[in-house]
């Protein structure tokens, strides 16, 4: 097992549902991304033996990945732990409490649990007894009003998972309206590690998450258009984009990767000036 450190600032590759799985993974991770996560995997269809589900924890190599769960409930959190093999390049699990999607909020999952700090412990506690790290991906809240009671600060100050990953939007905001970066100093100031996510693109921003005492970010969209872009934050050499989509398709063929994620990918790497155009939900 890969345990994060932060020792150094740490670039991740975001969670992107129908996109990164271990071919976009390791792509980012040979262009400068330090660690990677899987994309949302469901915690129900995990316990059910579903089997598309159990394939998305599969890992074809060593690239170093968090998985990301979406979780709430601890007994089947101890049953599917209980049969849980970390593979290598297993970096430790997620919560997913940033999930906007009606379906999930209507479980009270995702975005709707930032506000269960007392279950979000005790889920910790279950990562915690059998010995793996686990960290937190969240939003600001489910709404406006519980960002501006600071739902997540709470959340923050209240558990203790190893690090808080903070995509600075709230569960009603659409990626047209920009993530607010601060919020970060505040997140900072309680003492945990906090890693910012949401609309990093530049070396600017990432110099400024620095200065605040951000330990890391996380990029998605970006890294799906771009992978070179995690070099490019780093100030390494980076590659032409006709190479980065040779060697896509040799990992997706390597590892057998879904149309729809090839398609997703190749249908954006290259396209990072149009971002903002065809943002993604
Ligand atoms: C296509 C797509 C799929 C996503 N899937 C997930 C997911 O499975 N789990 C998750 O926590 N966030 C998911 N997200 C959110 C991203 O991880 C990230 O928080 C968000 O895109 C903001 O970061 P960015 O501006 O760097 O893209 C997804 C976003 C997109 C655009």
């Amino acid at each position: 097992m890969n345990k994060i450190s932060f020792s150094k600032f740490i670039y991740f590759l975001a969670p992107l549902e129908d996109n990164s799985d271990n071919a976009l993974r390791t792509l980012c991770f040979n262009h400068g991304a330090d660690y990677t996560s899987t994309e949302m995997t469901r915690l129900q269809g995990l316990v059910t033996k579903n089997k598309e589900t159990w394939s998305k924890l599969n890992f074809h190599d060593n690239t170093p990945a968090i998985i990301q769960l979406l979780a709430g409930n601890e007994k089947s959190l101890d049953i599917f732990l209980k049969d849980f093999k970390p593979e290598k390049g297993f970096s430790g699990f997620n919560l997913n409490l940033g999930c906007p999607s009606p379906d999930v909020i209507k479980l009270g999952l995702g975005c709707a649990f930032v506000k269960r700090v007392a279950k979000t412990q005790k889920l910790i506690d279950i990562f915690r007894k059998y010995n793996y790290p686990i960290s937190i991906k969240l939003r600001l809240g489910m709404n406006l009003k519980e960002k501006q009671k600071k739902v997540y600060l709470n959340l923050i100050k209240n558990t203790t998972p190893d690090f808080f990953i903070v995509h600075a939007r709230h569960g009603g905001q659409k990626y047209i309206e920009p993530a607010d970066f601060s919020i970060y100093e505040e997140c900072v100031k309680t003492g945990k590690i906090i890693v910012a996510n949401g609309d990093i693109t530049n070396k600017s921003q990432v110099d400024h998450l620095k200065s605040i005492g951000v330990k890391g970010v996380m990029i998605g969209r970006a890294g799906v258009f771009n992978p070179n872009i995690f070099n490019m934050l780093k100030g390494k050499k980076y590659s032409s984009v006709e190479s980065i989509k040779k060697e896509y398709i040799i990992l997706a063929d390597k590892f057998k990767s879904k149309d729809r994620y090839r398609n997703n990918v190749l249908k954006r790497i290259g396209k990072d000036k149009d971002i903002d155009a065809q943002r993604l939900i």
